[in-house]
């Protein structure tokens, strides 16, 4: 793929036999049905032939092994962490960290090894399960311990979340108690009629090292806690009885750069079926020769054989649109021939088909495309008996990547208006929440981001789905680093085992999303300093992504290799971190012993003049939302110190948006760049919310300072600067800062504005300020000599001659009530639907109190609860489960959430000491409310 159009051979798993087959785009006339009626209308399924059950309720939950436990439960080799601090500078060179000497006891990792077996490529190399049932004598694993006495707890679970935080040290990992053991129980009822079938656990995330007992035998586990994986259950399930599950997590200290979560973190599932079903993520939907009137879809389906003896089945597949809310919207509209192939015993074979569809419905990204998606189902039947059916989402759109222009969908160019982004969901932790992710895209949406960069690690499946709904384009990235570490106990210590196993399981659960244009195999890895061996290390990571996917490119991210070097011949695409801006490349730097670069877009196309180039991360711009901090920068892009955007006593970057980590840019700096460069493809902001950890530059606060958006979900004063140049066609016009200064009077007080259009003129108490213009390259208007006085600044803005948008701010009185909006005001009573509420602190007149920060008291009535509460300072180190809380810089979050099953009115009140108390009502309702796509 390095030059246009080339594309790569898939070749079916070692020794499984392949079946072609052919269908015809069928008539609607001619339709089945929807999915359901599918089944229903055949005579011999009783029942749904496969069942996935959400498993995530009624579990117990313990911290730290048994008391006197004598059975090592280590998996392998770790470092030990004396030295407390858990912050890696970025940038730093990834190194072989210190040996990690073989501990003195034996370790687990020979039993765990054999789960990841379906992703190793190369039969010999599988690993054979040792004999014995390792750590089978531990009490949390025996089916009668008695674990009433436990917390009970709910999944996706997040052990750390609560807090306390930690105040000594770094606080590179969230500053929450993560590390260590964690154990989960939970009954699993079989009922005997399930006897025959296979029984799989299917766990979407585990942070981390998990292990799974069955009636006290070792069934099996995953360490890398970013990955989803399945083990299956099937031999250790005593059939039409009551089944012991056991789960046992080992969070290592400085095994991150970031806040990692802890626990069984994203949904698990206890999935059911025939002995012959499809295998995990075993369907691979493909579409090819893709136009308006039509579009060849190619649907691979891997059967997998669970009997002691062949078996011979019939594969169908149809395929059905769905809505915008991802319902089938009726009759199959193609379907593929069905094709009989025969299954080895405990083995796989691989059926190919592939379908021409008339006027495809294509996926691609809003404002001008629509994403719409199909499933395929496919059903596997033996003697007339449909003994699976699996359900495989997909879209139909063409992706070209063009080294002279980038990155176009359907034939219509997308710049990559991008943003990485953490898996965590800010004071909810790293328990995955679909509506607070949800949340997080909307709010990129409205600001025009258009793409995600899932840094450094394998997203929350659903992650996908919503992308896929909401037509963002996503870089999906498997690893921080590979055999040299970044942090003692991060990834580089299995990735020796583990790479192949991670790497295909990522890829085959993500590579049916048309959301997902780009594999990335890895961030700033230390492989960028080893030459030829790095890149020889790449190499073997990009052939196995293509063996899974022959249709997207593969990437790195690079914030030191050159165009010189081996490593970025060794990927498709060329991914740039920081790069493309230049890397401390200020006088000031001179002589420094870290990265120092020119800006090298120039460089890298001319070495790689068929190569697309893209910023993989750009910016890491930093500020506090709210804090305005003075002399203001006369510069566009500087780094942060005191008295320069930054104030380290207290903890806070100046909201100007002038300033950013050493070595990155301003969003103002990196859109010239861009402009400048129209051949790169474009851009992914680091980062596009704060997350929790890598609280640069001030590393005793808990968050990140480089969210375009605050942990809490608030707009930092960048939102509208990438706003207005991300939508330049939607009017807007944004001022900076609040106009609330009793200090200030008489003094220089800069104001800017961010819009979309091309002049502005600013009055401060009606006089104008004067009519200023956007000259080439650049992105704001600055009237950086106005002097304060109180009352009401406004600003006037124009594009192409004519009045385009305004903005106001007006001085504020005392604080003296509280206003709730909730950013849904109807939920869905399942016990996991969210509403945000954010709290306003404001003067008698309604205006907001910039810099208010009252403590607020939150109570609530009906059902539901206080989910968490934030209020987006880095520097909080209140608990999230807390119900009162400061408010920062005039404003409050509170997470509310239903319970399930329960309707009603709930009522969250809010009160602080000397001023009205608001309240707001969000209804619980049993249906969803509706999804806007
Ligand atoms: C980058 C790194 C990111 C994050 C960022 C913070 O170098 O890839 O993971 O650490 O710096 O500025």
């Amino acid at each position: 793929m390095r030059a246009r159009g080339k594309s790569f051979a898939l070749g079916p798993l070692p020794g499984a036999p392949v079946m072609r087959t052919r269908g015809l785009a069928i008539r609607a006339t001619m339709a089945a049905a929807a999915i359901g009626a599918l089944f229903a209308a055949d005579p011999h399924t009783k029942a749904a032939p496969r069942e996935r059950i959400s498993f995530d309720d009624g579990w117990r939950f313990q911290k730290g092994d048994p008391a006197g436990n004598a059975v090592s439960l280590l998996y392998d080799v770790r470092t030990e962490v004396t030295e407390p601090r858990d912050i890696a500078p970025a940038d730093a060179q990834a190194k072989e960290l210190a040996a990690v000497t073989a501990p003195a006891q034996p370790v687990i990792k020979a039993w765990i090894l054999p789960t990841g077996n379906a992703f190793i490529r190369d039969p010999a190399r599988r690993y054979v399960r040792p004999k014995g049932n390792w750590g089978g004598d531990v009490a949390y694993v025996q089916r009668n311990f008695d674990d009433r006495m436990w917390p009970r707890v709910d999944l996706p679970h997040d052990w750390a979340i609560a807090g306390p935080f930690v105040t000594t040290g770094a606080g590179g990992m969230g500053r929450l108690p993560t590390a260590g053991v964690g154990w989960y129980r939970k009954k699993l009822g079989i009922p005997a009629a399930d006897a025959g079938k296979s029984i799989f656990l299917d766990v979407d995330g585990a942070m981390a090292y998990a292990m799974v007992w069955l009636n006290g035998q070792l069934v099996g586990g995953w360490p890398y806690g970013y990955s989803s994986w399945r083990v299956d259950l099937t031999p250790y399930v005593v059939f039409g009885d009551e089944n012991q599950l056991a789960i046992r997590l080992d969070n290592p200290p400085a095994s991150s750069r970031w806040y990692p979560g802890a626990g069984i973190y994203r949904h698990v599932w206890l999935t059911k079926t025939g002995p012959v079903h499809v295998a995990p993520w075993g369907a691979q939907v493909t579409t090819r020769e893709v136009s308006a009137a039509s579009a060849t879809v190619d649907v691979d389906v891997t059967i997998d054989n669970d009997l002691g003896y062949g078996a011979t089945v019939r594969i169908a597949s149809q395929i059905f649109a769905l809505d915008a809310a991802g319902r089938t919207t009726g009759a199959a509209v193609a379907s593929l021939d069905p094709v009989e192939t025969a299954v080895a015993a405990r083995s796989c074979a691989m059926v190919k088909g592939s379908v021409v569809m008339a006027n495809p419905r294509l996926w691609g990204p809003p404002p001008h495309q629509q994403p719409n998606c199909y499933v395929a189902v496919t059903t596997v039947s033996q003697d007339g008996l449909v003994t699976d059916a699996y359900e495989t989402r997909f879209g139909i759109r063409a992706v070209r990547f063009d080294p002279d222009t980038g990155i176009s969908i359907n034939g219509e160019h997308v710049p990559l208006r991008g943003v990485c982004q953490h898996h965590d969901l800010g004071a909810l932790g790293a328990a995955f929440n679909r509506r607070a992710a949800q949340r997080q895209l909307e709010l990129l949406r409205d600001m025009g981001c258009n793409a995600l960069r899932t840094s450094h690690n394998p997203p929350a499946p659903e992650v996908l789905e919503l992308a896929d709904k909401m037509g963002f384009l996503v870089m999906d990235e498997a690893f921080d680093c590979w055999v040299r570490g970044k942090t003692p106990n991060d990834f580089h210590l299995i990735f020796p085992d583990w790479h192949e196993q991670d790497l295909r399981a990522f890829v085959r659960r993500d590579r049916n999303h048309p959301s997902v244009i780009l594999w990335s195999v890895g961030n700033e890895v230390g492989e960028q300093y080893t030459g030829e061996e790095g890149a020889a290390l790449a190499r073997r990571l990009g052939a196995i992504v293509h063996q899974e996917d022959p249709t997207r490119p593969t990437i790195c991210a690079m914030n030191y290799a050159k165009p010189d070097m081996p490593l970025p011949a060794a990927l498709d695409v060329i991914g740039l971190n920081y790069q493309g801006e230049g890397i401390r490349d200020r006088p000031e730097f001179a002589g420094t012993d870290r990265i120092r670069t020119p800006p090298l877009y120039d460089a890298f196309r001319k070495k790689f003049p068929h190569t697309v180039i893209l910023s993989a991360e750009t910016a890491s711009a930093f500020s506090s939302r709210g804090v305005y901090l003075f002399p203001v920068s006369k510069e566009i892009s500087a780094p942060v110190r005191d008295g320069q955007g930054g104030d380290s006593r207290l903890c806070q970057v100046s909201a100007y948006e002038l300033h950013a980590v050493d070595y990155g840019s301003t969003p103002d700096r990196v859109f010239q760049s861009l402009e400048r460069h129209p051949f790169v493809a474009g851009e992914f902001v680091w980062t596009g919310w704060d997350y929790l950890g890598e609280p640069t530059p001030y590393d005793t606060a808990r968050s990140s300072y480089s969210g375009i958006i605050d942990l809490a979900g608030f707009r930092k004063d960048r939102f509208y600067l990438y706003q207005a140049h991300w939508r330049p066609d939607l009017p807007t016009a944004h001022i900076l800062p609040h106009w609330t200064w009793p200090e200030r009077v008489g003094k220089v007080t800069p104001v800017h504005v961010f819009t979309s259009g091309d002049e502005g003129e600013l009055f401060l108490n009606g006089r104008s300020l004067g009519r200023r213009e956007k000259r080439p390259y650049e992105y704001r208007l600055r009237w950086d000599e106005v002097v304060y006085e109180p009352g009401t600044l406004k600003v006037v803005t124009y594009k192409n001659g004519r009045e385009w948008a305004t903005d106001e701010r007006k001085t504020a009185g005392p604080p003296a009530k509280l206003t709730l909006t909730p950013d849904r005001a109807e939920i869905c009573a399942d016990g996991r639907d969210l509403s945000f509420v954010t709290v306003t602190v404001t003067d008698e007149g309604g205006c907001p109190v910039p810099r208010a920060d009252n403590r607020i008291h939150f109570a609530l009535e009906g059902p539901g609860d206080i989910a968490a509460t934030d209020n987006g300072d880095p520097t909080c180190l209140e608990s999230f489960h807390a119900h009162d809380r400061r408010a920062f810089n005039g404003l409050c979050l509170v997470i509310v959430r239903g319970w399930a099953g329960k309707s009603g009115s709930i009522s969250i009140v809010a009160r602080a000491e000397g001023l009205m108390s608001g309240t707001a009502i969000v209804q619980a309702t049993p249906n969803p409310p509706s999804e806007a796509p």
